[in-house]
C-alpha cells in the first residue's frame, strides 16, 4: 500500500530539483529520513528531475486534447497546426511516404486530415515530437537511444498491423501506444544514466543482443522502480489517454489489467515480441519473445493471422523507418 500523498514541499531522496511543480505525480510520498525510497517516491522523483526535459511541445498536447474532445473539427485541427510550419511541413513529408501509399501529391495539412483523419495525423504529429525525446547516444555496445527508437517504431508498426487485421479500428491509437511502449527506459536514461548502465551490465547480453537475466528484475534492484512504472508517470503527466497509460505500464503484464482495459495492452505485448524477434531488434527486456497463448486469445489473434503478420512485418518496418526517420 502506499503511502498518502506528501505535502508540496516534501522531497524524495532522490529528487534534486525541489522547484518542480507539486502536482508533477500524484501519490508521491514524503520520505522518512534514512528510510529506503518507495516505488512512488523513486518514480515521482524522476519525473520531476526530467521535467525540463521530458516536455511535450504546447502544441502537441493542444493535439492531443482537442483530438479527444468529441466537439473537435477537422477545421481546429488545421487551425493548430498551419500556425506551426516546421510542424506542417513534417508532417506533409510523413504523409506523403510510401507508408500511407496514397495517391497523388497532398499538399495541405487540411487535404490530409480529409485522406488520413484526424487521429492519423494527431498520431504523426505526437511522434514528430517524441522523436526528439529518444536522444543521447550510446551507453553500451548493445544500447543506445537510438536503438530504442528504432525497437519503438517497429513496435508501432506491428501494432497497427495486428490492430487492422483484427479489425478493430484502433489502428492509429495502437501506433502510437507501440511507438511509446517502452519510454520509460528513455525516462530512466535521462534521469540517472548511471544506473541505466548498471541495468544493461546487470543484466548482459549475448552477441545477438538475447538478455543473459531479467531487465525488470535488474531495474527493480538498481531504481527501486522499472520502465513501466517510469511510463505510467510520464504519461499521466502529459495527461495521455488511459489506453497509453495501459501500454506503457502493462506491456509486460497486460493480462493483470481488468478485462476491458486489456486490448492495446495485449496487441503492444505481442508486437513487442516480434519486434524482439527481428534481427538486431532491441530486445534487452525481453528474455524470450515467445508470444503468450493467453494473451493472442484475449484479442482473438489466431495462428493464421500471427503468421501473415511476421511474415510482412520485416519489410513493412523498413518503410516506417524511412518514414520516421
Ligand atoms: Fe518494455
Ligand atoms: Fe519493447
Amino acid at each position: 500500500m502506499s503511502q498518502p500523498a506528501g505535502s508540496p514541499s516534501s522531497v524524495a531522496p532522490a529528487a534534486s530539483n525541489s522547484a518542480a511543480p507539486a502536482n508533477a505525480v500524484a501519490g508521491a510520498a514524503p520520505a522518512k529520513p534514512g528510510a529506503p525510497a518507495t516505488r512512488e517516491q523513486v518514480v515521482a522523483a524522476a519525473i520531476r528531475e526530467i521535467s525540463h526535459i521530458a516536455t511535450l511541445p504546447e502544441i502537441t498536447l493542444k493535439i492531443v486534447e482537442l483530438v479527444e474532445s468529441p466537439k473537435s473539427t477537422a477545421q481546429d485541427l488545421n487551425k493548430i497546426i498551419s500556425a506551426d510550419p516546421a510542424l506542417s511541413s513534417r508532417i506533409l513529408k510523413v504523409v506523403n511516404s510510401s507508408f500511407y501509399g496514397l495517391p497523388g501529391q497532398i499538399a495541405s495539412i487540411n487535404r490530409a486530415i480529409v485522406m488520413l483523419g484526424l487521429n492519423a495525423v494527431k498520431n504523426i504529429a505526437i511522434a514528430a515530437s517524441l522523436a526528439k525525446l529518444f536522444r543521447g547516444g550510446e551507453l553500451t555496445a548493445n544500447f543506445s537511444a537510438k536503438h530504442l527508437w528504432g525497437h519503438s517504431n517497429a513496435v508501432a508498426v506491428g501494432s497497427k498491423m495486428l490492430a487492422d487485421s483484427l479489425r478493430l479500428g484502433l489502428a492509429d491509437e495502437a501506433f502510437l501506444a507501440g511507438l511509446m511502449h517502452d519510454i520509460g527506459i528513455m525516462v530512466e536514461m535521462q534521469f540517472d544514466r548511471a544506473k541505466l548502465i548498471e541495468v544493461l551490465q546487470k543484466v548482459g547480453a549475448d552477441s545477438k543482443g538475447v538478455p543473459m537475466s531479467d531487465w525488470l528484475k535488474a531495474e527493480e534492484e538498481c531504481f527501486g522502480a522499472n520502465h513501466q512504472d517510469f511510463g505510467i508517470a510520464l504519461c499521466d503527466k502529459w495527461r495521455f489517454p488511459k489506453p497509453f497509460v495501459y501500454a506503457t505500464g502493462f506491456h509486460h503484464r497486460p493480462l493483470e489489467l481488468p478485462n476491458e482495459a486489456r486490448t492495446i495492452a495485449s496487441i503492444v505485448y505481442v508486437a513487442d515480441r516480434l519486434a524482439g524477434a527481428l534481427e538486431g531488434g532491441f530486445r534487452q527486456d525481453l528474455l524470450v519473445t515467445d508470444i503468450g497463448a493467453d494473451v493472442c486469445e484475449q484479442i482473438k489473434l489466431d495462428q493464421v493471422k500471427l503468421d501473415a503478420i511476421r511474415k510482412l512485418f520485416p519489410d513493412e518496418v523498413k518503410n516506417a523507418n524511412a518514414m520516421l526517420a
